[in-house]
C-alpha cells in the first residue's frame, strides 16, 4: 500500500521522505511511486506535471533522526512488534512529528499508543488501494487519541480526496472489516451446514445485496437514497 499512499500524499501537494527497510526496494521506490502517479494523471487525478510532482519525493532506508515532518505514517507488513518497533523509531526520530498515523487493518489503536510521548497524536489512518483513487478512509481513534486531532486528521484527509469516517472508540478491524468479515462468518456457516452451495451463495449475494449495498451502506433506505459526501 506504501507506494499508492505515497502517490496520494505527493499528488495532494505534501512534501514526502519515505523510509523502507528493505534495501533491495529501495531503487525500485520512486519509479513505483512514478508509476502510480502517471496512472492517476491519466485519470485526470492530477494537474501538475509529474517530474515537478516528483520534486517533493526522497526515499531512503534508515531514519536519520533529523526529519522535521509534522505527519508521520506506517504501512509496514501487519505485525504488532513491527509496526510497535517503527511508531517508537518515528517517535524518536522525527523532531517535529506532530501526528502518527498507522495503516493497520485489524491491531487496536489503544496497543500501538501505549508509552507515546504524545499518544494523543496516535491513531490509526486505515487506507484502501489505491490510495490515488479511493475515497475511502478511516480514522480511527485509540483510548488515548484526542478527539480534536482526529477531527483534524478527518479536514486533511478530505484534501488527500477521502470521504473519511470516524471511529471513536478503538475496535478490532473497524469498520468495513468487521463488516465484512461477519459477513464471511455467516456465508462460512451456511455452507459448512449445507443450507447452500458456495456458488448459490455468492450468486445470491452479487444479485441482490451486490446490487446496492456496497454502494450505499446499511443504513440508507430506498427513499434517502444519497451519493453527497457524509456531513461531519
Ligand atoms: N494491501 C491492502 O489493500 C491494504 C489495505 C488496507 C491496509 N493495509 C495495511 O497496510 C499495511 C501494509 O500492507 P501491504 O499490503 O502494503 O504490505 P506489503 O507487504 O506490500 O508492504 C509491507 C512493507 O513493510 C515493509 N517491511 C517488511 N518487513 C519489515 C520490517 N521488519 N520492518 C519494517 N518494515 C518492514 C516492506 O519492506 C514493505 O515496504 C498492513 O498493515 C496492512 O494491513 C493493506
Amino acid at each position: 500500500m506504501g507506494t499508492s499512499i505515497c502517490a496520494c500524499l505527493l499528488a495532494a501537494g505534501h512534501r514526502l521522505h519515505c523510509v523502507e527497510s528493505d534495501p533491495t526496494k529501495i531503487r525500485h521506490g520512486a519509479p513505483k511511486a512514478f508509476a502510480v502517479l502517471k496512472e492517476a494523471a491519466a485519470h485526470g487525478l492530477i494537474k501538475e506535471s509529474l517530474p515537478h510532482v516528483m520534486e517533493r519525493f526522497t526515499v531512503s532506508s534508515k531514519f536519520d533522526g533529523s526529519r522535521t515532518q509534522r505527519l508521520s505514517f506506517e504501512f509496514t507488513v501487519e505485525s504488532f512488534s513491527i509496526k510497535r518497533r517503527v511508531i517508537k523509531e518515528l517517535k524518536r526520530s522525527c523532531l517535529l512529528a506532530r501526528w502518527i498515523g498507522s495503516n493497520t487493518s485489524s491491531i487496536p489503536i489503544t496497543e500501538l499508543q501505549k508509552n507515546a510521548r504524545h499518544p494523543e497524536r496516535v491513531l490509526g489512518l486505515h487506507w484502501a488501494e489505491p490510495a490515488t483513487a479511493t475515497r475511502f478512509m478511516e480514522i480511527v481513534c485509540g483510548n488515548q487519541t484526542s478527539l480534536a486531532f482526529a477531527r483534524r486528521a478527518e479536514r486533511l484527509a478530505r484534501g488527500w480526496g477521502k470521504e473519511p469516517s470516524l471511529i471513536r472508540r478503538d475496535i478490532r478491524g473497524f469498520i468495513t472489516n468487521r463488516i465484512m468479515y461477519s459477513m464471511l462468518r455467516e456465508a462460512f456457516h451456511l455452507v459448512d451446514s449445507g443450507y447452500a452451495t458456495v456458488a448459490d451463495v455468492d450468486r445470491s449475494m452479487r444479485n441482490d445485496l451486490g446490487y446496492w449495498i456496497t454502494f450505499a451502506g446499511p443504513f440508507v433506505s430506498w427513499t434517502s437514497w444519497e451519493f453527497a459526501p457524509t456531513k461531519p
